[in-house]
């Protein structure tokens, strides 16, 4: 569909280089443009906002996801300049600022995942929340109780209004601040399930994971690794956790969750500890 939105705009080879980096979340849109079309970047936008029905905006990526905060910059192509939409997944509604909050559209499969664990009764601590995406879906069909932390004030304050979107005060609570300083003064103990989705920072923050959990929780540990055959990722990470880990650990499984680049995997090892 995008294909033939842009046939008049591209050649089929620069289409095709385009739609891999091409995301839509609500009304927005948001394309990676190489560099070698960036001289094209205004009339790709607009041929998206008059093709793609729903769209509202679209905007060029212009910098990595980066700072703590791992938020991007983007540039207004085309429509209005407004990073705020509704979101859906999972049945649950969110609100997102693709500019000013982490978002990824990327992670659904992870997050439907996740949420299939949960069993009735759990307390989570969900590190590095974002907006709520984890904690809310995690919550919506399961008696449970969610600290949903978050040191971004912008996501935090998103978090607090999906909570409210969803009909889930009460069960989801949002915490803004530092993870590793809100579990030291009121979640030591507390989680039968941590989540840590900072993947970059995962060996930084494993105590204060640790602190968080009960003897016998779970801990969902994501990190990045570097992996020649595809195959081998799952267990690379477990092997990397089990060097790093201070406490007794049982695997109880892993896998890739998504490629960040190449030989290079965002994966997830799930553990239960024991202390
Ligand atoms: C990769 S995002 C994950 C967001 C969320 N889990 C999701 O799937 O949408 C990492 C988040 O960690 C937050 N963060 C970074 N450092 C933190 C810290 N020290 N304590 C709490 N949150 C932190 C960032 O603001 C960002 O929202």
């Amino acid at each position: 569909m995008l294909k033939k939105a842009l046939e008049n705009a591209l050649t089929s080879k620069e289409s095709d280089e385009l739609i891999s980096a091409f995301d839509q979340i609500g009304d927005i849109i948001i394309v990676r443009i190489p560099d070698s079309l960036l001289s094209k970047k205004k009339i790709i936008g607009q041929t998206l906002l008059n093709e793609v029905k729903v769209a509202r905006s679209v905007f060029h990526q212009a910098s990595d996801i980066e700072g703590d905060f791992r938020t991007r910059s983007l540039e207004i192509l085309a429509g209005e300049k407004n990073t705020e939409t509704e979101y859906k997944e999972f049945g649950c509604k969110f609100l997102v600022d693709v500019e000013n909050a982490f978002f990824s559209p990327r992670l659904s499969t992870e997050r439907e995942r996740i949420a299939n664990l949960i069993q009735d009764g759990e307390v989570i601590t969900n590190m590095f929340a974002g907006v709520g995406m984890f904690s809310i879906m995690a919550s919506k069909n399961k008696k449970c109780t969610v600290y949903s932390i978050d040191i971004n004030p912008v996501a935090s304050k998103l978090c607090e209004k999906n909570i409210e979107l969803n009909k889930l005060v009460g069960k989801v609570i949002s915490i803004n601040g530092d993870a590793s300083e809100i579990i030291k003064e009121k979640l030591v103990n507390k989680s039968d399930r941590t989540l840590m989705l900072l993947p970059e920072r995962s060996d930084e923050f494993l105590e204060s994971a640790i602190n968080t959990t009960k003897n016998g929780g779970i801990i969902h540990y994501y990190s990045h690794i570097h992996a020649d055959k595809k195959s081998e990722a799952g267990k690379l990470s477990e092997e990397h956790y089990l060097q790093v880990t201070p406490v007794q650990s049982e695997i109880l499984g892993s896998k890739i969750v998504r490629a960040v680049g190449p030989r290079y995997y965002q994966t997830v090892v799930d553990i239960k500890i024991s202390k």
